[in-house]
């Protein structure tokens, strides 16, 4: 995922909210921003919307001159409105961020082309500049005012640098009516009436989920004409029709099986709770998502908190009762609900041992260390290698877990270290390589590529794929096997 950790996203919605929060969706889905605002008049439970009173065509240009400014705190924003967003993340250049002003480029012919706002990268040092300058009304509209009109002032007298059309031309598209720009892989773009997506592929999850709906829901809007009447007078009237629409919209939903409940729920709707059968549509990237926030918080074994996810568990069980190792090396305990459960399996094959490392034992549950098959060592796994080598005799069956700190270098090491110590046919498990391969966070590169960077210079093991049985597990590639 691209990391914009210095740019806010922003949306400012007065009409159609839903779309602009599927705009909002397919941009966090390739990217994670700094911070994410919406600022709306509608009233929706979501920590991405910013009430703000109801706003006519006129009081959004000038809410983007004068006040924007201050709700930002990154040095950019990308400004998006409901009908635009990322396409593509390797379209980003980080040159971008040396201009105060990106925005697809317009069709003028005196140089002042750069360019579109519906999607575009400003600084903070832009708005605080504009909000000080600009004079309005009229303040509509807010691009062609900043980029056209004031464009020598802002760049003579204050420094503010516009981005080249070369350069703007690679960020965003928005083409002219009659005559769509053909999206050929930039960053973005701005308004599906002017520009031709065809060329698009949404990623597996939008297309099957997301990208139906985003098409309908603006065919929708376009039907019931809601930029036709954007002003404050008719605002009530709009609101009612948008209900309207919010009720075909979620039929749309439903039938696409579009709109993961993360973008759409709202407390109040019946249709969010947090159970199997209101969500069967949900995509397996937010059903994980759902998994691990539960996994985090809510998993304990024997009252012991636990952090694994149990289809794992149960291939844990299946791969102890074949191997019935004499040694469990299990590096990352924290609480020890895992210890624990491992130690009553073994007490259930009637032999073997855990031998659980960490950095830190403090949290580590009473009842974990009083179990006589547990013994533990404290420290930094890769400088106990000869304690634990102490706690191995000479024919023992020895398995190892690696769930400590994830990052790339770390398990590298682990695996490295400890993998002659892992006896034929048993396994080495490394926890965790869901990270950023099925769940979008921990560190990158991680788990995953530690593997497969160990496995180049090492054919001592096999990825034993057959002991991913459910699909979802959080170790994908993760069940090595010693085979010679
Ligand atoms: C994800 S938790 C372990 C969870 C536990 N296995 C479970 O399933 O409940 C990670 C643990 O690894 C420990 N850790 C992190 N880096 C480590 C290192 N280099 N050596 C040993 N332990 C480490 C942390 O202190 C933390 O307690």
């Amino acid at each position: 995922m691209l990391r914009l950790d210095n740019v806010t996203l922003v949306g400012i919605e007065g009409v159609d909210l839903n779309q602009m929060l599927l705009a909002a969706a397919v941009c966090q889905h390739y990217c994670r921003f700094g911070a994410v605002k919406i600022f709306t008049p509608f009233d929706y439970d979501d920590e991405r919307i910013v009430r703000i009173p109801p706003l006519s065509y006129d009081d959004y240009n000038r809410f983007v001159i004068r006040s924007l400014h201050e709700h930002v705190e990154t040095n950019h924003l990308l400004l998006i409105q409901h009908d635009g967003f990322v396409l593509n993340p390797d379209g980003w250049s980080d040159e971008f961020l040396e201009y105060d002003y990106i925005g697809a480029p317009w069709q003028f012919d005196d140089g002042l082309n750069v360019g579109n706002g519906g999607f575009s990268l400003r600084s903070k040092r832009l708005l605080e500049t504009a909000s000080e300058c600009v004079e309005g009304p009229p303040w509509s509209p807010e691009d062609r005012l900043l980029c056209r009109r004031y464009r020598k002032v802002l760049e003579e007298d204050y420094g503010i640098r516009f981005a080249p059309v070369s350069l703007a031309s690679r960020f965003s598209i928005d083409g002219v009516f009659g005559e769509p720009h053909v999206w050929d892989g930039e960053f973005g773009f701005h308004n599906f009436r002017t520009t031709d997506l065809s060329k698009w592929t949404p990623p597996p999850d939008l297309s099957v989920g997301l990208w139906p709906a985003v098409k309908r829901t603006w065919e929708l809007e376009r039907r019931a004409q809601l930029t036709a009447v954007r002003s404050r007078r008719t605002w009530r009237r709009i609101a009612r029709e948008h209900a309207q629409l919010q009720t075909e919209l979620d039929t749309v939903r439903r039938l696409t099986g579009a709109m993961p409940s993360q973008f759409t729920g709202s407390k109040e709707d019946p249709e969010d709770p947090e159970f199997l059968e209101s969500n069967l549509d949900m995509t397996l990237r937010n059903t994980l998502a759902i998994i691990q926030e539960r996994i985090l918080n809510r998993t304990t074994y024997s009252g012991v908190k636990a952090v694994k996810n149990p289809f794992d568990f149960w291939v844990y069980q299946e791969i102890l009762f074949e191997v019935k190792p004499d040694v469990i090396i299990e590096i990352g305990n924290q609480y020890g609900g895992s210890t624990l459960a491992l130690a009553h399996i073994l007490d259930h094959l009637g032999k073997g041992v855990v031998v659980g490392v960490d950095v830190d034992h403090s949290k580590l549950a009473d009842v974990v260390r009083a179990h006589p098959r547990i013994s533990l060592i404290t420290g930094d796994a890769c400088r106990c290698l000869d304690a634990i080598k102490e706690r191995v005799r000479e024919h023992d069956k020895v398995l190892i877990i690696e769930d400590s700190s994830h990052t790339y270098r770390n398990t590298l090491n682990i695996l490295r270290k400890f993998s002659s110590l892992v006896t034929l046919g048993s396994y080495f498990i490394v926890e965790d390589s869901v990270l950023n391969h099925g769940l979008d966070e921990g560190p990158s590169p991680g788990p995953y590529e530690a593997i497969e960077e160990f496995l180049r210079d090492n054919d001592c093991f096999e990825i034993d794929r057959t002991r991913e049985s459910f699909l979802i597990t959080w170790n994908p590639k993760g069940y090595l096997k010693r085979i010679r």
